[in-house]
């Protein structure tokens, strides 16, 4: 299952897994309109989710009871203004980032968490960014999307602890700088490339790797 397959790296996800014979439950806000995602190959079955309505998350959890999900990936996420001068932050759009990309990830682990562990690989992963490592930090700035990424980063860190009784894996992935409407056209790779990798991290990750943040390519990042 994976969030935000509207578009951009959630889409090529869904691209991938479908070409690989995997059945995808693709969500996005608007399944309706869902456009490039209709025309993908594969068994990709479309369901309306957006990840800040903690009802509906719960309602599709609901309707998906006993549908074991190999992989939940939390792709759906929101840059938000840059907001490099610390005195013009916009809070209230600081308060709706977080919402996506810190607090929704946990909502839908949490509610699919017991179709992950009826999965067999029992895996979830979050995208992230490394513009969420603090260590990474070198040049300051971004105060809304870094400190997002930073909390999920924690939260899922936290969440690998509490469902390791159970063996799910929780992993932290950074995609790379992709060229998808979020990354824009200067990023350094194209959604194949990343999430080629992504897969591959996701395949060759399991309950010892619980916990931990990768690069696309496999690399560990550091907090
Ligand atoms: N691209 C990069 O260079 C890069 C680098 C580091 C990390 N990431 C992370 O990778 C993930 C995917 O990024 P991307 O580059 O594919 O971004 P993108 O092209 O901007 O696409 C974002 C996706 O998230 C969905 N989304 C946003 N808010 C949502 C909500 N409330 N409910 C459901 N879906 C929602 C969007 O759906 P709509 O079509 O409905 O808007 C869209 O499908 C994000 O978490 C991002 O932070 C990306």
């Amino acid at each position: 299952m994976i969030t935000g397959a509207s578009r951009g790296l959630g889409l090529e996800f869904a691209r991938q897994y479908g070409a690989d014979s995997w059945t995808v439950l693709a969500t996005c806000r608007d399944p309706v309109g869902v456009g490039e995602l209709a025309t993908i190959a594969g068994d990709i079955q479309v369901h309306g989710l957006d990840v800040t309505d903690h009802a509906q998350i719960e309602r599709l959890a609901d309707e998906l009871s006993g549908v074991a999900m190999d992989v939940l990936i939390n792709n759906a996420g929101l840059y938000g203004p840059r907001m490099d001068d610390a005195d013009a932050v916009d809070y209230a759009q600081w308060r709706q980032v977080m919402e996506t990309n810190a607090l929704s990830p946990l909502k839908v682990a949490t509610a699919f968490t017991p179709h992950v562990a009826a999965g067999s690989l029992k895996t979830i992963a979050t995208l992230t960014s490394k513009m969420g490592s603090i260590a990474d930090n070198t040049s300051g700035g971004a105060y809304i999307y870094r400190s997002s990424k930073a909390a999920v980063n924690a939260v899922m860190r936290s969440l690998a602890w509490d469902l390791k009784p159970q063996g799910i894996n929780v992993i932290l992935l950074h995609p790379g700088w992709v060229k998808t409407d979020m990354g824009g056209s200067n990023a350094l790779i194209d959604a194949e490339t990343s999430v080629s990798g992504l897969r591959r991290v996701i395949a060759e990750t399991g309950p010892r790797e619980t916990g931990s943040f990768f690069n696309y390519d496999g690399a560990p990042i550091p907090w």
